[in-house]
């Protein structure tokens, strides 16, 4: 299939008014990537080299979403919505590039299944003209009807259209769709708008095929993929969908949660095998974690890497930049955030590490403050391997400390500490012997004297 060269026409000029948003509909995120994102990425997946956008407004932001995931893009603008077939013809120009393959998508069905699509496309390679995703929705009022006889497609009838026999059928159009793209062009330019809706239907290409001699079957894919989102509430169920499916996925590949329904992952997150988390994880953009990685409850990740052997948590929040090596160690109340946490390193508990590099095995004590902004500069902090940070330390960057030194306990460290050394940064204490009893007497007597009052 690799060597038949294929177009995705992707339409996405839809108002989306019932999402009620200043943005184009399609670029609403699911997992926090655009809906139309997921669908091009899936034809990428699929083996489309050429992508051809129709779009209504917003051509430059929805251009900009679905670049990175396809390498040839076109923005072709419908300035009227006459219907698919005329949105799909929107993109002409493209079409007429002569591909093998033309295939026709929905920038709001973020789930859509690329496993289907190679299939659809396979039905071309072996002599299929027009392939059709179909589906069957718990309530088929609304779509399109697919009227078929031994296996062959013979029409589509939109819901508008269909007489009380065809309302029955409950086998519906998904709205994907594969074309010839020797007949794609001939196809389109044949589809007239007497119907219902005063409309050019896609649709009606099935039978126009028909009527010329040409083969049409169907795909059956399940609703999920071909779920179209109208409204927030739409999407968020897109999103609880696209969760569910990479909770099983990431389980099947080995990671385990105790409570899987209560992690949330983002489109681009990587977790390698026998990691274990815990409830309650949210992983942003951009997290990479590595194999036998123990993630405890209530930890926030984004643009964070995570070597293996690592323990995060409970409650730590890893933030871009972050950079644990291998055994490393990020407990409770810690935040890091653009710092290497060296192999078999600790922050265990209550501190914020940011712009920093910490060496192999050092262990930083509970309330450790990286003292980095200095409300116009960020600056490094650098500690070596194997050093001690006594609890509760303010280190005021630019300061290092040097491989195995130790810092006492409430330290503010403003001066680089060599290797080997100990640092105190701190007031000196007391003693002041018997002093206690005449400090008693003096605030007892203080108090007596205002109850008198
Ligand atoms: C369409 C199909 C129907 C199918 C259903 C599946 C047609 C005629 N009907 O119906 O058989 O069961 O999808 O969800 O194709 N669009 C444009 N420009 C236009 C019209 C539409 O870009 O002029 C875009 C929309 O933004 C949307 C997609 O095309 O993403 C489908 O259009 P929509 O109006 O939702 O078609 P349906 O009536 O749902
Ligand atoms: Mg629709």
């Amino acid at each position: 299939m690799s060597d038949r060269s294929c177009l995705a026409v992707i339409l996405a000029a839809g108002e989306g008014k019932r999402m009620k948003s200043s943005i184009p509909k399609v670029l609403h995120p699911v997992a926090g990537l655009p809906m139309v994102a997921h669908v091009v990425r899936a034809a990428s997946s699929a083996g489309v080299g050429a992508v051809a956008m129709v779009v209504g407004r917003g051509a430059e932001d929805v251009e900009a979403a679905v670049r990175p995931f396809a390498e040839n893009v076109s923005v072709h603008v419908q300035t009227e919505r006459l219907g698919t077939a005329h949105a799909v013809l929107a993109a002409r120009e493209a079409i007429a590039n002569g591909f093998d393959d033309v295939v026709i998508m929905f920038g709001d069905t973020p789930l859509v299944d690329e496993a289907a699509l190679s299939k659809a496309r396979g039905k071309l390679a072996a002599g299929a003209d027009i392939v059709v995703m179909g589906f069957h929705p718990a309530d088929p009022t609304g779509y399109g009807r697919l009227v078929e006889h031994d296996h062959k497609l013979f029409a589509i009838v939109e819901d508008k259209d269909a007489n009380p026999d065809q309302k029955k059928i409950g086998y519906c159009n998904g709205g994907l769709m594969a074309i010839s793209g020797k007949h794609a062009l001939s196809l389109l330019e044949a589809v007239g708008n007497k119907n219902a809706k005063g409309e050019y239907y896609l649709t009606d290409i099935v039978s126009i095929g028909h009527a010329r001699g040409l083969h049409a079957v169907s795909v059956e894919v399940d609703a999920a993929s071909v779920l179209g989102v109208n409204t927030r509430v739409e999407l968020a169920g897109a999103e609880a969908l696209f969760q569910a499916r990479t909770r099983k996925s990431m389980m099947l590949a080995g990671v385990s949660m105790t409570a899987p329904e209560t992690v949330f992952f983002t489109w681009d997150t990587e977790i390698g095998a026998e990691t274990n988390i815990e409830p309650n994880v949210f992983f942003g953009h951009g997290v990479k974690i590595e194999g036998g990685v123990t993630i405890r409850a209530f930890c926030h990740l984004e643009g964070a890497k995570v070597a293996a052997g690592s323990e995060i948590g409970p409650y730590a929040r890893l933030r871009p930049g972050a950079d644990l090596r291998a055994k490393s160690k990020a407990g409770n109340f810690v935040e890091i955030k653009k710092a290497v946490i060296g192999e078999g390193a600790k922050v265990n508990h209550l501190s914020y590490i940011g712009d920093a590099e910490i060496g192999a095995g050092a262990n930083i004590g509970a309330g450790t403050i990286t003292c980095n902004y200095d409300g116009y500069n960020k600056q490094l902090t650098q500690i070596g391997a194997g050093a001690f940070i006594g609890s509760n330390t303010a280190l005021i960057a630019p300061v290092s400390v040097g491989a195995n030194s130790i810092v006492a306990a409430g330290s503010v460290i403003t001066k680089n500490v060599p290797d080997d050394a100990v640092a105190y940064g701190r007031a000196k204490q007391e003693i002041r012997e018997g002093r206690a009893p005449v400090l008693h007497a003096r605030n007892k007597a203080i108090k007596d004297s205002k109850n008198a009052k």
